[in-house]
C-alpha cells in the first residue's frame, strides 16, 4: 500500500495586503501575541507583500509603530524573536512576474497565503500564484468575507480559488468564530448533559441574537455603501452564530462533522418571499442623533450622498426542520445604536402550570441562557428562586453567569484562527458550501426588497432602531431582551 507523503511543515505566512489595515490592527499583532507566548513554530517566517516600494528594515519599523499604539506596548525580547521572522517584498499580487522575487525566497518551502486584499482581487491573486508555481501542494491560503456580493459573483470567486487550491487548502475566515465565547457557546452544548433535552421546539420559545455596534461607518462608506448591514454581517458572522445555535450534534469536533451540521441548518432556512418579507424583515438607516454623549452625523453625512442601503437590518428567521419547527430566530444588527453588545439569548417557554399565589406568579420569568460574547464574556442562565422570608412565596430571578473573564489579556479573534491555519485545521473556517447557501438566503431577501420596493426606514442615531424592529416581534407578543 502507498503510503502518503507526509506534509513539510509549513515555514514561511506570505500577507498580501500587509501595509493594509487588517495586516496591522489584527494580523501582525496576533502573530506577535502568539509569538510571545511561545505559539509560533521555531522556523517560521513572516512575509508581508504589498504594492509599496519599501525595504525589510522600513516594514520592520512600521510594524513596530503600530504595535507600540497598543495599550500592551512591546516587550523587547518578544519583539528581537518577533521582528527576525519579519520580511517584505514589493510586489503587485495579481501579477506573476512580480512574484519572482518572492518565489525565490520561498525555494519551494510550503507557505500559508493571507491574502489580506480586496476580494476582487482573490481570484487574480489565486492564478498569479499559481502560474508563478507557488501554489504547490501543501500550501494554504486564506481569505476573507465578503466573499461576493450574491451568489453567483461569490461562485465566480470560489471557482477562481479553487483552480488553484483545492478547497482543503482554502481557510476562508469569519473572525466571529475565532471569538472566545462562540467555542464556548460549542463547549456549553456539548459538554454538557442538561441542555441538549432542552434545546428544542418543546422547550424553547425563540431565540434572539443581537450584534449592535455603537461607531458608524465612517471611514468605509466606500465599501460599506455597497453592501450594506444585511450583506456585511448577516450573510456571515449573523448566520454562523444561528447555525452554531440551532446545528445537530455533530458526530466529532472534525471540520467536516461540524461544517456539515451546520450546513443542514442553512438548507433548512425559510425562504423569504414576497408574502412574508414585510412581516420578517425591517430595514433602517441612522438618521443624526446621540450615541455615547456626542452629536454624531447622518450616515448620509458621513460622505454627504443620498443612499438606498441599510445600516440596520432586523429579520424573523424560521427553521423549517423537527428540532425548531414554530421557534422563530430573531436576528437584529446595526450600527450608531445604542451600546456595543453581541448577544445570543435562548428563551425557554413558560411554565405550564403555576402552583404558586397570585403574587409569586407575578414574580415569574421563563427561563432564559444568555450568551454575552462583547464586550463583557459571559453565558448566564436566569433561574427563579424563592425570595428570602417567612411572609408568604414571593419569587425572584437570579442569574447564574459562568463568567469567563480571568482579568487576563482577552485575545485577538485572529490568533486562535491563525494557529489553526498553521496546524491545518480548518474546523473554525467557513467551507464554500456554506458560504454559498448563506448566499442564497440572503439573495432572497435582497431580492424580495427590491421586487416590493422595501427601502430603509430612518432611525435615530442612538436608538435600537425603527419602529419595525419592535413590531417584528411585539406581532407574536414578543420583545426585545434590552436589559
Ligand atoms: C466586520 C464588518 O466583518 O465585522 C464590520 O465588516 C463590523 O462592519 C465588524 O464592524 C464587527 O466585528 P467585531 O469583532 O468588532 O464585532
Amino acid at each position: 500500500m502507498a503510503m502518503a507523503k507526509p506534509s513539510r511543515p509549513i515555514e514561511f505566512l506570505v500577507i498580501f495586503g500587509a501595509t493594509g489595515d487588517l495586516a496591522a490592527r489584527m494580523l501582525l499583532p496576533s502573530l506577535y501575541f502568539l509569538d510571545a507566548d511561545g505559539l509560533l513554530p521555531p522556523e517560521l517566517k513572516v512575509i508581508g507583500v504589498a504594492r509599496t516600494v519599501m525595504d525589510r528594515q522600513t516594514y520592520v519599523a512600521r510594524t513596530k509603530s503600530r504595535l507600540e499604539e497598543r495599550p500592551e506596548g512591546v516587550d523587547d525580547n518578544v519583539w528581537a524573536r518577533f521582528s527576525a521572522r519579519l520580511d517584505y517584498f514589493p510586489a503587485d499580487a495579481g501579477k506573476p512576474q512580480g512574484l519572482e522575487a518572492l518565489g525565490a525566497r520561498l525555494a519551494g518551502a510550503p507557505a500559508i497565503y493571507y491574502l489580506a486584499l480586496s476580494p476582487s482581487l482573490y481570484g487574480a491573486t489565486c492564478t498569479a500564484l499559481s502560474t508563478a508555481g507557488l501554489a504547490c501542494g501543501d500550501c494554504r491560503i486564506v481569505i476573507e468575507k465578503p466573499i461576493g456580493h450574491d451568489l453567483e459573483s461569490s461562485r465566480a470567486i470560489n471557482a477562481e480559488v479553487a483552480s488553484a487550491f483545492d478547497e482543503r487548502r482554502v481557510f476562508r475566515v469569519d473572525h466571529y468564530l475565532g471569538k472566545e465565547t462562540v467555542q464556548n457557546l460549542i463547549a456549553l452544548r456539548f459538554a454538557n448533559i442538561l441542555f441538549e433535552p432542552l434545546w428544542n421546539n418543546l422547550a424553547v420559545d425563540h431565540v434572539q441574537i443581537t450584534i449592535a455596534e455603537t461607531d458608524g461607518v465612517g471611514e468605509r462608506w466606500g465599501y460599506y455603501d455597497e453592501y450594506g448591514a444585511l450583506r456585511d454581517m448577516v450573510q456571515n458572522h449573523m448566520l454562523q452564530l444561528l447555525c452554531l445555535v440551532a446545528m445537530e450534534p455533530p458526530a466529532d469536533a472534525g471540520a467536516d462533522s461540524v461544517r456539515d451540521e451546520k450546513v443542514k441548518v442553512l438548507k433548512s432556512l425559510r425562504r423569504c418571499t414576497t408574502g412574508s418579507a414585510h412581516q420578517m424583515s425591517v430595514r433602517g438607516q441612522y438618521k443624526g442623533g446621540v450615541v455615547d454623549g456626542k452629536s454624531v452625523p447622518a450616515y448620509t453625512e458621513e460622505k454627504g450622498g443620498p443612499s438606498e442601503v441599510e445600516t440596520f437590518v432586523a429579520l424573523r428567521a424560521e427553521i423549517d426542520n423537527w428540532r425548531w419547527a414554530g421557534v422563530p430566530f430573531f436576528m437584529r444588527t446595526g450600527k450608531r445604536l445604542p451600546e456595543r453588545r453581541t448577544q445570543i439569548v435562548i428563551q425557554f417557554k413558560p411554565l405550564p402550570h403555576s402552583i404558586f399565589g397570585a403574587r409569586a406568579q407575578e414574580d415569574l420569568i421563563a427561563n432564559r441562557l444568555v450568551i454575552d460574547l462583547q464586550p463583557k464574556e459571559d453565558i448566564s442562565l436566569l433561574l427563579m428562586n424563592r425570595r428570602p422570608g417567612i411572609a408568604g412565596t414571593r419569587l425572584q430571578a437570579m442569574p447564574l453567569s459562568l463568567s469567563l473573564d480571568d482579568g487576563g489579556r482577552r485575545r485577538i479573534a485572529y490568533e486562535r484562527l491563525l494557529l489553526d491555519v498553521l496546524a491545518d485545521n480548518p474546523a473554525l473556517f467557513v467551507r464554500r458550501d456554506e458560504v454559498e447557501l448563506a448566499w442564497a438566503w440572503i439573495d432572497c431577501v435582497a431580492e424580495t426588497w427590491s421586487d416590493l420596493g422595501i427601502a430603509p426606514k430612518p432611525y435615530a442615531a442612538g436608538s435600537w432602531g425603527p419602529p419595525g424592529a419592535f413590531a417584528l416581534l411585539e406581532r407574536s407578543g414578543r420583545t426585545w431582551l434590552d436589559e
